[in-house]
């Protein structure tokens, strides 16, 4: 994403040397210009993605190191650079201590501007997302989120597709969501969300014991469509590290800060995803209308059942790639599968997809119907609604799974710092 910057500039000739300067800027854009401090005062609430806001130090008519503390006090997360004509040592040093990022001198070439706005511009993301991750911090409630997760009967039939939708959906609707890429050697989730973020989970994976809210929001990725996301390794080989406890630790963690944690498992399984399975709340079998699809998805349920991590009649089936025209329909799936089906199923149709999974958008789906069949299944799910369990007691799942849980107020207390 381009890097989104104000400039407060006095005058015209000033917005111009900054302005040539910016044209040459592939990654930055210059997104209002204002000629006063209560304009700049102003419209800056106006711009939730506003990165940087560079501010000349002859701009008026409140004295710019007044306007630098109050942006960095009313806005935190916003990195003010100086522009001065001449780089002192005593500007600096007070453009500092008034909260600016930087100071910088018009005469500064095109490089030493891309370096600094870049690295002020990362730095204001990194905040928003420590503070936006951080307002979702909610462990005194003791409420307890939803686990969904999502299993490929095969592999390249719309797991990851269905989960980022159904997200998308319970996001829409307000609800808190966390997205985990759990599909630790393929995780294509970036991709699909045109996202690049150094972090995954197995950062989280070291620390599994003790995750505190501050690790969690420095790993999490903040889409801005308003969901979190918790990637899988760049490096596939690295998923090795997740083991099923973090994985459960780690969910764990995730489930008293969001409503909704949805978890992408892909179509293998691993100890981890195993887990997920395991201690979700729903555990759904994605299937296509095709024998290999039903088979891999008997065996997928089969194996749970042997390793008891799920009974097949706790397990619920989704239909995707659905049409009348095929020989294979709903109850056919049902009968062979042995496990309960999703009354709503997702229609084929690559075509309303292809926008959508082809820009890293997943908002761009062209087809009504194909979104409301997103919203019917979320809707099944249980997404779009708050569960009454939501607001138990959150020891109350060791039930399910047997006790062989840690404790999630032990989570909780060792995270309440
Ligand atoms: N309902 C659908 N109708 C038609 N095409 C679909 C549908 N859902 C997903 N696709 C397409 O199928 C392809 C694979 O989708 P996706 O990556 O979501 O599958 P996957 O099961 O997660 O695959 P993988 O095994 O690689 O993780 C994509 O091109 C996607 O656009
Ligand atoms: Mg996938």
């Amino acid at each position: 994403m381009t890097y989104q910057v104000m400039l407060g500039a006095p005058t015209e000739t000033i917005e111009s040397t900054l302005t040539a300067g910016f044209e040459e800027l592939a990654d930055s854009q210059i997104v209002s210009v204002h000629r006063s401090s209560k304009e700049i005062i102003d419209t800056v609430p106006k711009l939730p993605n506003l990165d940087v806001v560079l501010i000349h130090e002859e701009l008026g008519p409140l004295p710019v190191l007044d306007i630098i503390r109050e942006l960095s006090r009313s806005h935190p997360q916003l990195a003010v650079i100086l522009l001065v004509e001449e780089v002192l040592p005593d500007t600096f040093n007070q453009a500092m201590e008034a909260g600016a990022r930087g100071v910088l001198a018009t005469s500064a070439t095109v490089e030493e501007l891309s370096a600094r706005i870049s690295t002020a511009a990362d730095w204001s993301r990194t905040l928003r997302r420590h503070l936006e991750a951080a307002s979702l911090d909610i462990p005194v409630s003791g409420s307890r989120g939803s686990v969904v997760a999502l299993s490929g009967s095969k592999g390249g039939i719309g797991t990851t597709t269905t989960a980022i939708q159904l997200a998308m959906v319970a996001a829409k609707a307000k609800r808190s969501v966390c997205l985990v890429d759990l599909d630790l050697q393929s995780g294509d989730v970036p991709s699909f969300m045109d996202l690049t973020h150094r972090r995954s989970i197995v950062d989280l994976a070291e620390v599994a014991d003790n995750i505190s809210a501050a690790m969690l929001s420095d790993t999490l990725y903040v889409h801005p469509d308003g969901i979190h996301i918790l990637l899988a390794p760049g490096e596939g080989e690295r998923g090795e590290d997740m083991t099923a406890s973090a994985a459960r630790q780690i969910l764990g963690a995730l489930r008293s800060r969001y409503e909704v944690v949805i978890v992408d498992c892909g179509a293998y399984l691993t100890e981890a995803s195993a887990m997920a399975v395991e201690l979700a709340d729903t555990a759904i079998v994605v299937v296509s209308p095709d024998l290999p699809a039903i088979r891999g998805g008997q065996r997928l349920v089969a194996m749970w059942e042997r390793l008891q991590v799920r009974k097949k009649d706790e397990v619920t089936a989704l239909l995707t790639r659905h049409s009348r025209k095929n020989e294979i329909q709903p109850d056919f799936v049902r009968k062979l599968l042995g496990t309960p089906l999703f009354k709503h199923v997702i229609p084929a149709n690559y075509r309303a997809l292809e926008e959508a999974t082809n820009t890293g958008d997943p908002l761009r789906i062209s087809d009504d119907g194909l979104r409301k069949a997103f919203r019917l299944v979320a809707d099944e799910v249980g997404l779009l609604v708050t569960r009454a369990s939501e607001t138990e007691e959150p020891n109350s799942d060791d039930q399910k799974t047997g006790g062989k849980k840690t404790s999630l107020s032990g989570l909780l207390k060792k995270d309440s710092t």
